[in-house]
């Protein structure tokens, strides 16, 4: 596996592998790799014949200095994963190399994708996303690039812009990756304790509890995001920052449920900000509700 920090060294990598005739996957990460980023590489690996992951952990989508500070730094470790997942070369840029001093350039995505819920709480974070992936993308060049579920409005704002600006990438959105108890996977999951981490169960099982209560016929928005709000409220040192119904056709907020329709939320535990939602109707997630 290579390795290269610059812009110019990785599209040279990626020019010679389509040269040979090769199709390039890319999945860009911050590091502190767990296996919802391996399946992300796994279904680039079956997918193309070349696999880049980058590691960069984007000052630009931080609103809160202390929670970049704090980001996990795992690089020799994300490393071994990628040799041994077939990775054909990383991308480990510096900041300073992404950010030199002058730097002036934002990509901003508008409108319903990005005026609620992560937007509304972490105010500047896509407008950071948005610049850092166009800025990967101009230097990896990939043909697809592979992106996690998880974070479903990022998904969405990146799907939005790669299309908005003919960017010529194809984007996989992959399914969340649960530990076997529920918790989605996440780096930022390592800053929890063991009492946190306990905790942070409330979430998905929240989530689980109001998809139970759509499947026997509760349709009102409010009342779904309540049953949710009620199991965090129980755990003292869980805190709600938001819960909102919107629709995937249009990502739009809405009172009465209908089809393809997502709970969204994110709480506080340990001062760590935890995502997560459920598509309402769809499959359960693998929570205890004793
Ligand atoms: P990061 O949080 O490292 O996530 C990298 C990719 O892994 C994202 O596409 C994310 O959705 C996906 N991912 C994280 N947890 C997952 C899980 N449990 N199951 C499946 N996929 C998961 O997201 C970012 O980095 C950054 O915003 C980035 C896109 C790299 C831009 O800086």
């Amino acid at each position: 596996m290579q390795q290269f920090s610059t812009p110019a060294e990785i599209r040279a990598w990626t020019r010679e592998q389509r040269k040979a005739g090769k199709t390039v996957g890319f999945v860009p990460t911050m590091g502190a790799l767990h296996d919802g980023h391996r399946s992300l590489i796994a279904a680039a690996c079956a997918e193309c014949d070349e696999v880049v992951v980058s590691i960069f952990v984007n000052p630009t989508q931080f609103d809160n200095p202390e929670d970049l500070e704090n980001y996990p730094n795992m690089l020799a470790d994300d490393l071994g994963i990628c040799t041994a997942a077939g990775v054909g070369a990383v991308f480990t840029p510096d900041r300073d190399k992404m950010y030199p001093n002058g730097y002036a350039t934002f990509v901003d995505v508008v409108g319903n994708l990005t005026d609620k819920l992560c937007a509304v709480a972490r105010p500047g974070h896509f407008r950071g996303v948005a610049t850092v992936v166009t800025k990967l993308f101009n230097a990896v060049v990939p043909d697809v690039a592979f992106f996690g579920q998880k974070d479903l409005q990022q998904a969405l704002v990146i799907s939005r812009m790669v299309s908005d600006l003919d960017m010529g990438v194809e984007v996989r959105v992959c399914p969340t990756v649960r530990e076997p108890d529920g918790l989605a996977m996440s780096s930022r999951n390592r800053r929890l304790s063991e009492e946190g981490r306990e905790k942070a169960l409330a979430l998905p099982r929240g989530l689980e509890m109001a998809n139970q209560a759509y499947a026997a016929g509760e349709r009102d928005s409010n009342k779904l995001i309540e049953i949710l709000a009620m199991e965090l409220l129980v755990h003292t040192g869980v805190d709600l920052d938001y819960a909102q119904v919107v629709s995937l056709t249009g990502f739009e907020e809405v009172d009465e449920v209908k089809d393809s329709c997502v709970l969204a939320a994110a709480a506080f535990v340990d001062e760590v900000r935890l995502i997560d939602h459920i598509h309402l109707g769809g499959p359960a997630l693998p929570v205890s509700l004793d």
